[in-house]
């Protein structure tokens, strides 16, 4: 921009920079933050209105965030939060304990737990060691979530992940692969490194990601009733990453074709919104839609 002549310039230069910043926030928090802190961002000005002191509406075995997690979010309302119900007895063993050491980073683990509580789909960007992996895990364990992870790379075969014919007893069976584990009794997956998918994974995962998306294992044996999957209630993707699906400039991130594509919105790559010094990012339902 070229300076400006007079004052008057510059100050018009100064409201029109900051309108559009406006702007760019206003668009971020309409493309990234999901129903709930919606919600309860309705319910805050509301509330305001009538009575200065924030009220968290809580449905039947809910209790706010910040009661949970022990602090309040700056940038998000306070929020409801229910524990998994309905989790079968074969996966409670994947429930994480409670780490008491764990120092919770509340931006990031709010976003991250309304996501969860709303069934939207997560995409965590960071530097390695920003503590993405460990606030999943975490948040798993104390809203009682089987939490299931899966460390992508490149050579990852899709049967190991979905599932495969195995020899078994002089037979030959079908194995289910975590993935598929997860979808039929419900966890939360977390797939670290997810830039590094190759393309028969991602589009084994297409239509899981589809809202009210289903798993079809066309491998598997069987009719097309054998082969369909509809999700547990509990079910919930979680996608870590050191990009938001771009790749670099290093080329290090070979796998990314068919993954670009599920970063629609685009949004999220020049603004840190979380105040976390860590630079790690929780953004809700961009990996929706992947084609
Ligand atoms: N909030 C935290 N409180 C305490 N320890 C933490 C916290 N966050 C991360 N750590 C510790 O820091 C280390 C790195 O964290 P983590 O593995 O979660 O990072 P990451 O972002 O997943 O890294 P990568 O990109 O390499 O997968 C771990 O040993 C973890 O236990
Ligand atoms: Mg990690």
């Amino acid at each position: 921009m070229t300076k400006p002549a007079t004052g008057k310039f510059e100050l018009d230069d100064f409201v029109a920079a900051a309108m559009s910043e406006f702007a760019k926030k206003e668009e971020y928090i309409k493309t990234t933050v999901s129903p709930t802190i919606k919600a309860a961002m309705a319910a805050a000005v509301v509330e305001e209105e009538a009575a200065p002191a924030r009220v968290v509406k809580l449905r039947d075995s809910e209790v706010e965030y910040s009661k949970m997690f022990g602090s309040v979010p700056k940038n998000i309302p306070d929020f409801g939060v229910a524990k998994f119900a309905g989790v079968p007895e074969c996966v409670t063993h994947l429930i994480p304990r409670v780490d008491d050491k764990y120092v919770v980073q509340t931006e990031e683990a709010a976003r991250l737990v309304s996501a969860l509580m709303d069934g939207d789909k997560v995409l965590m960007s960071g530097p390695t060691g920003s503590g993405k992996s460990s606030l999943v895990k975490y948040v798993c364990a104390k809203v009682g979530a089987p939490f299931i992870r899966i460390n992508m790379s490149a050579d990852a075969e899709s049967s190991v992940l979905f599932g495969q014919l195995v020899a078994r007893d002089g037979a030959t069976v079908w194995e289910d692969g975590p993935i598929t584990e997860a979808v039929k009794h419900g966890a939360v997956v977390l797939i670290d490194e997810w830039e590094l998918m190759p393309p028969e994974i991602s589009m084994g995962l297409q239509n899981l990601l589809e809202d009210d998306g289903y798993l079809f294992l066309k491998e598997k044996p069987g009719d097309a009733k054998d082969k369909t999957f509809i999700p547990h209630p509990n079910f919930r993707i979680v996608c870590a990453g050191n990009t938001v699906g771009q790749g670099d400039d290093t080329g290090r991130y070979t796998g990314t074709t068919a993954a670009n594509e599920t970063d629609v919105n685009g949004e999220d790559k020049t603004e840190d919104q979380s105040g976390s010094h860590l630079q790690m990012r929780v953004s809700s339902a961009i990996v929706g839609r992947m084609r």
